[in-house]
């Protein structure tokens, strides 16, 4: 074996619905995996360290924070991605919602908002203001945009439900 193999591996999983075989290092994390190899830039890089949510993604449907996840452990998961929120084109309901209501103001924050706010409205598609601020807490918003953000989120939770009565 040599010196390179010892310090990679060989991971399988999906991304947005995709299924990759990388080889990562293993003290990459998923958000470098997902940056640099894959090229899905929309989820960001902000501390880096477990504490801004711009990097939030959706493992097996649960929101995690890509930064502290390391990419060996992902192997065999499923991952979904701001890019892989759209449906051919058509934006998810959340992301219109944002979009409506101005909810991202610089944007850096917000496809981790949206992420978050994906995993919310799939597990309870109608929150209430607090259920929104609960679940929307490991995400920080610099610009303070979080009374927009939180409208996005109700707004969100009426289309869904106007889309399926
Ligand atoms: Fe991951 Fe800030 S970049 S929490």
């Amino acid at each position: 074996m040599s010196q390179e193999q010892q310090h990679t591996a060989q991971i399988s999983l999906e991304v947005n619905g995709r299924p990759h075989q990388l080889e990562v290092r293993h003290h990459w994390s998923l958000l470098d995996v997902l940056r640099e190899q894959l090229d899905l830039t929309g989820s960001k890089r902000g501390c880096d360290r477990g504490e801004c949510g711009s990097c939030t993604v959706l493992l097996d449907g649960a929101p995690v924070y890509s930064c502290l996840i390391l990419a060996v452990q992902v192997r065999g998961r499923s991952v979904l991605t701001v890019e892989g929120l759209a449906d051919e084109g058509k934006l998810d309901p959340v992301q219109q919602a944002f979009l409506d209501q101005d909810g991202g103001q610089c944007g850096y924050c917000t496809p981790g908002f949206l992420m978050s706010a994906k995993a919310l409205l799939d597990a309870n598609p109608q929150p209430d203001d607090s259920q929104i601020r609960e679940a929307l807490a490991g995400n920080l918003c610099r610009c303070n945009a979080y009374g927009r953000i939180i409208q996005g989120v109700l707004t969100a939770a009426r289309a869904m439900k106007e889309g399926s009565s």
